[in-house]
């Protein structure tokens, strides 16, 4: 039976942190399913579900194994629907845990067949968050680092 994970989260927009955690799961699975939320708990978004899905494909082109598709309502119904055995997410610092603690729990209640697993952050992109990309890109920062070359155009494109 086919290791399907998915990597599920609002990225607006994929940062390098994000990049880095699919790369690492591909070794372990056989397919690895960017899935981009369009129910984000009322987090309002600069970038529509359509854009930053196609930006998730651009920056993920070469990558083998790895799919990316937009999902709207629960999470674990996607994951059901595509006979995911595993929700893969990323965990940057202890103030991560509560609230991936609080997802996973509740997504285990909903379906205890899918295991919910954490990977650490690599430690170069610990302080990094989508929020903190947009106001550094809002200021005219140099995104080199963050984010891939084509999400630093996007931004600059949109906020300057
Ligand atoms: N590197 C860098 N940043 C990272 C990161 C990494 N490896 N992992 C997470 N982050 C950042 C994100 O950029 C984001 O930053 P922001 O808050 O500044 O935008 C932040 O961590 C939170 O990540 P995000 O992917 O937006 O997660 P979330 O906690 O908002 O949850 C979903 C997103 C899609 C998983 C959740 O909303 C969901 O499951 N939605 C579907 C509806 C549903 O099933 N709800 C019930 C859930 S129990």
């Amino acid at each position: 039976m086919e290791k399907i994970a998915v990597y599920p989260g609002t990225f607006d927009p994929v940062t390098l942190g994000h990049l880095d955690i699919v790369e690492r799961a591909i070794p372990i699975f056989d397919r690895v399913i960017i899935a981009v939320a369009m129910d984000t708990g009322g987090k309002p978004t600069l970038f529509s579900i359509e854009e930053r899905v196609q930006m998730l494909k651009d920056v993920t082109k070469n990558y083998p194994k790895t799919e990316v598709y937009g999902f709207s309502g629960l999470l674990i119904t996607y994951a059901q629907e595509l006979n995911a055995c595993t929700i893969l997410r990323g965990l940057r610092a202890i103030s991560d845990f509560e609230h991936e603690f609080q997802m996973a729990s509740i997504n285990k209640r909903l379906n205890p067949s899918v295991e919910t697993l954490f990977m650490m952050t690599n430690e170069s992109y610990f302080f990094l968050s989508s929020s903190s990309v947009k106001e550094l890109a809002a200021l005219g920062c140099n995104l080199k680092g963050f984010v891939p070359e084509l999400i630093a155009k996007k931004l600059k494109e949109r906020l300057l």
